[in-house]
């Protein structure tokens, strides 16, 4: 793959991971780039570097362009792993430039590295860098998604350098919104974009808000947002802000998820006529295997559905450990405004539906009560309850998602 000019003089050097498929955990079936980004002003500038088993790509971009050696600044939006490790690579060609970085990330960087061999430039909000034709101003935005995370914008050129922010994982040779939409489809792009925030930002809604509100406040309004995952959004930049704002204040579609797994296949079958119920109430319903499906997608689908049924078996008188191991994946992420319930099959004690309803409430979740347990194997009087089960659910899950 080629340097991109995103726009006269800023260039993508970064590199495109297409075989990543377990991403600290989450799964990314379609890949990954790891974004940087090469400046060719009068003080050439090196915003970002990317993952270290990529070093030698972006440096042999990097010198496509421009001896390294000239490299004066280098701006270290984000420390985590994917971005920052080839950091000590990067400054082997270009030691005496400056790294910017903010107070928390360059403490966080020194855990990885020895940072007393490189030189540094601690900025805060507001702070700004002249570079010759264009000027870097430094937004920290903590907790978005690390303590140490910030984003650089450029007002000459228009760009918001956003890091994690407005990122997909998407492999692709597309490099720009428009390019991926003509070359591959928009609705792939969307369906990245609710994937990455589901899985990763979905537990700083507010903060998001309060980042985008500031972004305006600072009278910032991007031409380009050139994200550190993914492709750069150049034809729709607002596209993807209202779309972070809908998300973060909550949005979902009315519908409702079945996440299910089974042992002997009883709670499986309760699923059919739950579905049924729920559908015949005029609310879709999608079913969904734990074992069957990769988790960011059931997360994924949590996050846009405004109603979940979690069904899960008693394994020894708790939840089945799929059951369990989802909801700690939920639990981590924090949603708000979703209302939930449990069902599942049992052979003497139970337990399992008990314990999902307690795992709820220490989410914080609006909980559809109460949940619904069959022994062994659902009768078909069982059936019919089910039936009215998931008829009952699509009536409160109406009720509820009216509110917002
Ligand atoms: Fe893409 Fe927070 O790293």
């Amino acid at each position: 793959m080629k340097v991109f000019e995103l726009k006269k003089d800023f260039f993508w050097v970064g590199a495109i991971d297409w075989a990543v498929r377990d991403f600290h955990g989450y799964e990314t079936p379609r890949g990954t780039t790891y974004n940087n980004y090469l400046i060719l002003d009068q003080e050439i500038t090196l915003v970002d570097t990317v993952k270290h088993d990529f070093s030698g790509i972006t440096v042999k971009h990097i010198k496509s362009l421009v001896d390294p050696s000239q490299i004066k600044h280098v701006v270290i939006n984000h420390i985590e792993n994917d971005h920052a490790t080839s950091i000590d690579d990067i400054m082997a060609l270009c030691p005496d430039a400056t790294i910017y970085i903010s107070e928390r990330g360059k403490r966080g960087l020194d855990r990885f590295f020895d940072t007393s061999r490189w030189r540094f430039r601690i900025v805060k909000t507001g702070d700004t860098l002249n570079i010759g034709k264009n000027t870097l101003q430094f937004i920290e935005t903590p907790m978005l998604h690390w303590p140490d995370s910030m984003m650089t914008w450029c007002p000459e050129a228009g760009i918001l350098f956003s890091q994690d922010g407005f990122g997909q994982h998407l492999a692709s040779s597309a490099r720009s919104d428009d390019e991926f939409s003509r070359c591959v489809s928009s609705v792939v792009l969307d369906d990245a974009v609710i994937d990455y925030y589901a899985n990763i930002l979905m537990p700083f809604g507010q903060l998001i808000l309060d980042a985008i509100a500031n972004l305006k406040k600072l009278g910032i309004e991007p031409e380009i947002i050139a994200p550190d995952h993914g492709v750069i959004w150049r034809a729709h930049p607002q596209k993807v802000l209202d779309s972070y704002v809908a998300m973060a204040s909550g949005k979902a579609d009315l519908r409702a998820i079945i996440v299910y797994d089974t042992m002997w296949h009883s709670t499986e079958q309760m699923t059919v006529p739950i579905a049924e119920g729920i559908r015949d109430s005029g609310v879709d319903c999608r079913v969904l295997k734990l074992r069957a499906t990769p988790m960011n997608v059931i997360i994924k689908e949590f996050w846009k559905a405004r109603g979940t049924l979690f069904g899960t078996p008693t394994l020894n008188n708790i939840m089945y450990p799929t059951v369990a191991e989802c909801l700690t994946h939920l639990r981590g992420l924090r949603p708000k405004n979703r209302i939930v319930g449990a069902f599942g099959s049992y052979g003497w004690g139970g337990g399992a539906v008990k314990e999902s309803y307690e795992t709820f409430t220490k989410m914080g979740l609006e909980l559809f009560e109460p949940g619904i347990q069959v022994i062994y194997r659902p009768s078909v009087e069982d059936e019919a309850k089910c039936y009215q089960f998931g008829k009952d659910f699509a009536t409160r899950l109406k009720e509820y998602h009216a509110r917002f």
